[in-house]
């Protein structure tokens, strides 16, 4: 199935989108950051960007939506960069098989969370990354990333979605100040809970993040962000636990590294091939968007496209 042209995968994606619309039930959007309650859960956008700069796309691919625990991707990249394996130290590499906010865990690995892509672990690597520099720096950072990576400077944060969190960060608040208790956090709570929720308020269009995650698929073309022997560790994480207690289900039915956002967003990436961005606001009871998960699941079908042979 190499020989799939762009006319090839823009019909694909056509025929998913149009799919997608016809959906009925398309889960809930998340409730708990305000802001985010009221999105239009009749959206539904997917892009691909392909070898050589090319990007195909269909649904509301350009309406920008909150990428939320997709940043955690990016600013992983940034912490391995800044800290390399020492990082390790604060953050497991093991699949959570529990919910991304868990309290319970955290308590059962002594203030090590299992993984980056929890919301605990995330604490971690952004006060990680904070370490000598103010939220403004490491903000920043983030958003040079995300410009250079898409190749775009419209990117921008939505303050009144961080404000809209930061009011309701109840459960992260409770996650940073059991890590501080174990020693894990190194700032003071509400510096590493004010940055976090400002990096997950980060918009951006599914066009916008299929070009950022280029590098993570490394089609020809692409900018190099960061080493290859780290896009390879970032995507393991992805696959393993890009998606929670949800990511083995994933894995099975998409065969792709993939992350999630409460915002409704996926980014998937086919090695050598594409990087993909799906977004539905509804989500399925694990947090993560259902009709993402479908489209994509249609999509890895429809292609071949599989890590897995
Ligand atoms: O910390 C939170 O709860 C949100 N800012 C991010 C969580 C999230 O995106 C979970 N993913 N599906």
């Amino acid at each position: 199935m190499d020989t799939l042209t762009a006319a090839d995968l823009q019909q694909i994606l056509d025929e998913i989108a149009h799919a997608m619309a016809a959906e009925v039930d398309r889960g809930a959007p998340a409730t708990y950051i305000p802001e985010l309650a009221h999105v239009d859960p009749s959206q539904f956008g997917i892009a691909m960007a392909l070898p050589g700069g090319q990007v195909v796309a269909a649904g509301d691919a350009a309406t920008p939506f909150s990428i939320q625990s997709i940043s955690k991707v990016f600013m992983l990249a940034i912490a391995l960069g800044r800290l390399g394996d020492t990082l390790w130290q604060r953050v497991g590499r093991e699949p959570s098989g529990a919910a991304f906010n868990s309290i319970v865990q955290l308590e059962h690995d002594k203030g090590i969370p299992r993984n980056p892509f929890i919301n605990a672990g995330a604490l971690a690597v952004t006060d990680a990354i904070l370490k000598g520099h103010q939220p403004r720096e490491v903000l920043g950072e983030l958003l040079r990333f995300l410009r250079e990576a898409a190749g775009d400077d419209d990117i921008h944060i939505n303050r009144a979605v961080a404000a809209s969190e930061q009011a309701t960060a109840h459960r992260n608040t409770a996650l940073a100040e059991f890590m501080a208790a174990h020693g894990n956090l190194k700032n003071p709570t509400a510096m590493t809970i004010g940055t976090y929720v400002h990096q997950c308020a980060v918009e951006m269009t599914c066009e916008q993040l299929a070009r950022a995650g280029r590098f993570l698929a490394g089609v020809p073309g692409s900018p190099r962000m960061v080493s290859s022997a780290r896009v390879r560790r970032i995507n393991a994480l992805m696959l393993t636990c890009g998606h929670y207690d949800a990511s083995g289900d994933f894995a099975y039915r998409v065969g792709l590294p993939g992350k999630s956002g409460v915002g409704g967003g996926i980014l998937v990436v086919a090695p050598g091939r594409a990087s993909i961005c799906v977004w539905s606001p509804g989500l399925n009871a694990q947090g993560n968007s259902k009709l993402g998960a479908q489209a994509m699941e249609r999509l890895a079908r429809a292609t071949g496209w599989s890590v897995f042979g």
